[in-house]
């Protein structure tokens, strides 16, 4: 099943010819040895579709939709399935761009889980980096890109224009009710970042749907991976507390492993799924609710 059969760059519900264009373009935009200031110069890099992506991101992405997407998902009512029926699962969602040099889903899962494990890192670090990306089975239930991938950010407060497009704020509803628009909108002063609302997608679902088996650190990992504007560029730190900034440590460390594990070598699954089958068997049932 495809879901992003869509030509580029049109206004369409999808505009990105696979999700996988969102990371593209974020490794893009992190390339190791630009400098900060370089960081700032994303518009070279854009292109159409990602730009349409994230106008739709930006203006549809309201406090309420996250509310109601909460409420949808975290009923986990999306059936009982393993760690690698989802990940076979997310592999059906087919990438249209040349099959040849894209890697699959669980291709880049298992390139970033490898790269940690290279680098000897604790065992459970390489479990996040094989499920961080779990959660974009949100596009197989019919969510449009813009709910699944992008930049996350807080919703009730204040946007940061350390996230990326801050300009595409403006066409979102939220941003012309002022107690959505102050510094600390409908939160109070480092509340902890556990009780903000983060824009809704992948890595708040695959928190969600993993909190109960792993370690906090992974927790973090998991669900701030795409929290650039705080891990890249220190943004929101009047939201978090000291547990918080603790833990964001976790979520640096994490990053480049998602942002440059993509290699020419492709994962030879045969030789290391018994590696990874005992490796999720040992923190997760055989089956969890999604
Ligand atoms: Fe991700
Ligand atoms: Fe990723």
């Amino acid at each position: 099943m495809s879901v992003t059969n869509q030509p580029a760059g049109q206004t369409s519900k999808n505009p990105l010819t696979s999700v996988e264009e969102w990371d593209d373009f974020v490794a893009a935009r992190y390339k190791k040895g630009k400098s900060g200031e370089e960081f700032r110069n994303y518009a070279p890099d854009a292109n159409p579709s990602v730009t349409e992506f994230y106008r739709q991101n930006h203006s549809y992405q309201t406090l309420e939709f996250v509310r109601q997407k909460r409420q949808q998902y975290l009923k986990f009512d999306h059936g009982k399935k393993g760690i690698w029926a989802a990940a076979e699962y997310l592999n059906t969602l087919i990438d249209d761009s040349d099959p040849d040099t894209d890697l699959s889903q669980v291709e880049h899962l298992l390139q970033t889980a490898e790269a940690i494990r290279r680098d000897g890192q604790p065992r459970w670090f390489v479990l996040v980096g094989f499920v961080h990306d779990l959660g974009k089975v949100l596009c197989l239930y019919g969510e449009p890109q813009w709910a699944v991938v992008g930049d996350t950010f807080p919703v009730g407060c204040a946007y940061s224009d350390q996230i990326v497009f801050p300009e595409f704020f403006a066409a979102n509803p939220d941003s012309r009710v002022p107690e959505l628009q102050t510094k600390y909108g409908i939160y109070e002063p480092n509340c902890g970042i556990e009780n903000v609302l983060m824009s809704w997608g992948h890595d708040e679902y695959i928190y969600q749907v993993s909190k109960n088996y792993l370690p906090e650190p992974a927790q973090y990992m998991l669900r701030y991976h795409s929290f650039y504007a705080a891990h890249k560029h220190g943004a929101y730190r009047h939201l978090m507390n000291k547990r918080d900034e603790e833990m964001f440590n976790w979520v640096v460390k994490f990053n480049p492993y998602d942002l440059y594990s993509k290699g020419a070598n492709r994962p030879n699954l045969r030789d290391i799924r018994p590696f990874y089958e005992d490796l999720v068997a040992e923190f997760f049932p055989p089956e969890i609710d999604w």
